[in-house]
């Protein structure tokens, strides 16, 4: 019987993951369907609802998009340790009547940023802005990559002081507002993981932060030259990025979770992607 997965999310319309998991099944061959399922935010227990009827008549997996990640994480029987970091899921697996939370949004953009914008975080200063659910997942897979120095920088200073002091004691991680970036000089990689692009703003963010040489990293996808971008292109970097290769990568990971085959993702990268200009 062919395997039947799904996303979840409201609202759902404008998902690319079907697409992208139907071209991994496409180009390693697995039996597998996948559907985007609209969620009902009311009342509060519908999504439980849909997750388990879903399991019920047999689906293997789902993956989960805004509002539902952190009650994805709620409802589930077992979760990975970067899941429990973020408090959050986007990849949800049915095994044996249990539910198996993960996320791989981290992951997702760690590769994106280490193997196809060919910037290996070891040894690098890297800025990450933003301290919500973005970034909580961000942090396992970030430390683990062995940056010189982990900036984390927010409007909330509470908020990111907290996020830090949940992480592990040691390491290279400073939690910061974003006043006491002008004193820090140049990072190899500064990452906008706030949700100012969605709504056409700027993190107050110091262009002095930029190094020509680096990479200026937008989350947000398919909002072109978000100001952020725009902000670093100004300050002289070459490499400008948004979130399409971490939409993809993320799904490869949750793929290979459920179907134990790695799919290719340049190409569906290439198709994908949205012109910043
Ligand atoms: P979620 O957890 O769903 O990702 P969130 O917790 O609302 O969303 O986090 C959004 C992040 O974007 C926060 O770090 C927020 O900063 P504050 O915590 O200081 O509010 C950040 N953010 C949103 N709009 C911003 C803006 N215009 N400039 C800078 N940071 C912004």
């Amino acid at each position: 019987m062919t395997d039947q997965y799904a996303v979840i999310g409201n609202p759902i319309g404008h998902t690319k993951s079907p697409l992208i998991h139907g071209l991994f099944a496409q180009e390693t061959q697995q039996d597998m369907s996948y559907t985007a399922i609209e969620g009902s935010v009311e009342p509060q227990d519908a999504f439980a609802g849909t997750v388990h009827a879903f399991a019920a008549a047999g689906g293997k997996g789902m993956n989960v998009t805004a509002p539902f990640k952190l009650k994805a994480f709620a409802i589930a029987d077992e979760r990975s340790e970067r899941a429990a970091l973020a408090g959050a899921a986007n990849a949800l697996s049915f095994k044996d009547g249990r539910i198996v939370a993960e996320n791989f949004d981290g992951v997702g953009l760690l590769r994106d940023i280490e193997v196809n914008l060919n910037l290996p975080m070891a040894g690098k200063r890297v800025l990450v802005l933003g301290a919500g659910g973005a970034v909580r997942g961000a942090l396992l897979p970030f430390i683990a990559a062995r940056p010189a120095e982990l900036v984390i920088a927010n409007r909330d200073i509470a908020k990111v002081k907290a996020l830090a002091a949940q992480v592990a004691a040691g390491g290279p991680l400073i939690a910061c507002g974003y006043s006491e970036l002008e004193a820090m000089g140049r990072f190899d990689l500064v990452v906008n993981a706030t949700s100012a692009s969605l709504t056409g703003e700027l993190p107050p963010v110091t262009p002095s932060v930029f190094s020509p040489t680096g990479v200026a990293y937008e989350l947000a996808y398919g909002k072109r030259l978000t100001p952020f971008l725009r902000l670093a292109r100004n300050a002289g970097v070459e490499s400008v990025a948004d979130g399409v290769g971490m939409l993809v990568e993320q799904a490869a990971a949750a793929f290979t979770w459920w179907r134990g085959v790695q799919p290719e993702t340049r190409a569906v990268i290439e198709r994908l992607t949205v012109s910043l200009d």
